[in-house]
């Protein structure tokens, strides 16, 4: 089996944890971004290449105001709480997503933080932030069709439409984690998830631990992926 190069998770179940515990929800979104820092940092152990977190959906929007108010305030406590040691541990920060529909402090936020770790050469933490597959894909044909008038390209094949993704410079996606025992993908990498190993987990995202992390890596060792060959 060949090295897992660029894991994705969909953080799911802060919520229901929350209230589990009698807590808010925002309780639980507050644990889930110290567990962002305790998984970034044992995928950066096992010299995982790129680890994308899908942070907040196109459709997550539809949340009560405080919610998206709280949860677009996390960026900026996760970096005052660990950048110190994503520095330490050669980490760059990356997003994907539409950043002009985002809070301008949130978006200042992000953008510092790409720029702090951009020299950085270890493990990419790739945020996808107000991030929706549909969307990617819509965003990218426009662009192909915008390409086509200017007389720079005729034609797109599998290739070159990657070109158009968000995901264009990260290594093709290994896996998929899933936490909160939900069964779908919402909208989350259609495209990149195409010859992915899915993997679904029953804890939610705050009791998802390092030591759960490491044994997704091994099932997936024990895999064969086929990519339609014997
Ligand atoms: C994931 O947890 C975090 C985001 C979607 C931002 P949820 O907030 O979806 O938690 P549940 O699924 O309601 O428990
Ligand atoms: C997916 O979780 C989005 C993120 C984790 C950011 P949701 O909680 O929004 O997904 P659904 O609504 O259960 O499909
Ligand atoms: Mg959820």
């Amino acid at each position: 089996m060949e090295k897992i190069r660029h894991i994705a998770i969909i953080m799911d179940g802060n919520g229901r944890w929350a209230k589990s515990q009698n807590k808010m929800r925002t309780f639980g979104h507050l644990k889930g971004t110290d567990n962002v820092r305790n998984i970034a940092i044992a995928a950066n152990d096992q010299g995982v290449e790129v680890l994308t977190l899908y942070a907040f959906s196109t459709e997550n929007w539809k949340r009560p105001k405080d919610e998206v108010s709280y949860l677009m305030k996390l960026p900026a406590l996760f970096f005052n709480k660990f950048m110190t040691e994503l520095m330490e541990k050669n980490i760059r920060i990356m997003m994907m997503g539409e950043m002009d529909q985002i809070p301008k402090e949130t978006a200042q936020v992000l953008i510092k933080a790409m720029d702090q770790t951009k020299n950085n050469t270890g493990m990419i933490l790739n945020f996808a932030m107000n991030y929706g597959s549909r969307r990617e894909m819509i965003l990218a044909i426009n662009h192909v069709l915008k390409d086509v008038k200017e007389g720079k390209i005729e034609t797109v094949d599998e290739e070159r439409f990657e070109q158009y993704l968000m995901t264009s410079k990260f290594p093709p996606l290994d896996l998929l984690i899933r936490t909160s025992g939900e069964y779908r993908i919402s909208n989350f990498l259609l495209w990149q998830l195409a010859y992915a190993e899915l993997m679904f987990v029953d804890l939610p995202w705050p009791e998802f631990d390092e030591q759960q992390f490491l044994k997704c890596l091994e099932n997936f060792y024990k895999r064969n992926r086929r990519f339609g060959g014997i």
